[in-house]
């Protein structure tokens, strides 16, 4: 199978079959897997470039050493070297190629950054939660699942990752990504699956006795056997080998990769009964009206004025350092008397929350129906204003 061949992403793909190959080669001389992701391909011809440069200036410099060598020895006893000075173009000529060298790595190597670190739009997001010793995911529609990242093929995803305890990382080899979990704070990474197959995971970062275990899998499915996994679809060894994916030994310990948390219910919904159950619709509405604390209407992309006069847009990490940091940045008008939730609210909780947050897009749908600020428990979600770029 030669993906590379039509693979609009490979830098090689203008030489065709040649360039194919070459990457082929490269990939195999360095030992590295496949390339399973669109990123993938791009990471490893920069490598592949950074390779082949310095390849050739360590050769260069080897090849100028050697007939230095000869050029320059000593002919009779006692001869001494001439004293060489080289002009000034060839001193200025070397030094502006170095620069130019420099200008054009640094030009590609940036447009790659960019391309890893801007999750397209359109990106499914999941929120990944490491913790000793395992990863758990919980996806938009309401499923959970630990060890098992089930994604679709083909299609954009960006992981909300964090920890409830120590750092951890996300690395998945084949698709060239690592990114730190890191405990009261969401980092992101995205990705896209070329094809569906089952991908391993491994925590980069040491974290403990069950660091060298804490392992999983990304399976991407077909998107249309990715949407029955979302209705709650629990393929079985047999049925995913029918769809070529083994998922070996993928999950460590005593994770259930169907998960129980969650299961069935809305990720937005659990975050509500989250929020009520902890108390924050004491001081937060959802109407859109201020209270003892800033409202949660329309809250989340908001560019807030803090007491000291900055400004910080509202993401993922300033909802969740607000719960375990309160005090950190206290938006104009307000006082700090939030209590810190570190410790005192779990990992799947907070990311719960946030999701609810996300949800509640200002203004106020007509149709909807929120919970007082102080009234009873209630369990409701506007659902009509659920981020509609997402599926
Ligand atoms: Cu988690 Cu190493």
């Amino acid at each position: 199978m030669n993906t590379a061949l039509a693979d609009s992403t490979s830098a090689l793909a203008p030489l065709g079959s040649v360039g194919a190959a070459l990457n082929d080669a490269f990939r195999r001389i360095l030992f590295l897997p496949e390339q399973a992701s669109t990123v993938a391909v791009k990471v490893d011809q920069l490598h592949f470039f950074e390779l082949g440069l310095m390849s050739l200036l360590a050769a260069a410099v080897g090849v100028v050493g050697i007939w230095f060598a000869f050029r320059y020895r000593q002919r009779v006893a006692g001869e001494r070297t001439p004293e060489l000075v080289a002009p000034l173009w060839l001193e200025l000529g070397g030094a502006l190629g170095l620069l130019l060298i420099f200008l054009f790595w640094w030009l590609l190597a940036f447009r790659q950054f960019v391309f890893e670190k801007e999750a397209p739009s359109t990106a499914m997001d999941v929120y990944a939660t490491g913790k000793q010793w395992v990863w758990k995911f919980a996806y938009p529609e309401g499923r959970s699942s630990a060890g098992v990242l089930f994604v679709p093929a083909g299609e954009p995803v960006r992981l909300l990752l964090t920890s409830r305890d120590v750092i951890h990382s996300f690395y998945v080899p084949a698709f060239r990504i690592k990114q730190d979990a890191v405990p009261g704070q969401y980092t992101s990474v995205w990705f896209q699956a070329k094809h569906p197959g089952a991908y391993q995971i491994f925590c980069a970062e040491l974290c403990g006795v069950g660091h060298s275990r804490m392992w999983g899998k990304v399976v991407a499915l077909d998107p249309s056997d990715f949407e029955r996994w979302q209705s709650g679809w629990n393929p079985d060894d047999a049925q995913l080998a029918d769809l070529g994916i083994d998922l070996g030994d993928a999950v460590a310990g005593d994770a259930d990769p169907f998960g129980s948390a969650a299961h069935g219910a809305d990720l937005a919904r659990e975050g509500l009964r989250a929020a009520t159950g902890r108390g924050c619709m004491r001081c937060h509405t959802v109407d859109g009206t201020p209270h003892i604390g800033p409202t949660w209407r329309g809250l989340f992309g908001r560019v807030e004025t803090m007491k000291d006069g900055s400004t910080l847009r509202v993401d993922e990490a300033y909802i969740t350092e607000s719960m375990m940091d309160p005090e950190a940045h206290i938006v104009a008008g307000y006082q700090p008397v939030m209590p810190s939730y570190l410790g005192e609210i779990s990992a799947p909780e907070t990311a719960a929350i946030v999701e609810y947050i996300r949800t509640l897009k200002a203004p106020v749908p007509p149709d909807s129906v929120s919970p007082p600020p102080a009234g009873p428990v209630t369990l409701t979600v506007d659902s009509t204003s659920q981020p509609e770029e997402r599926r």
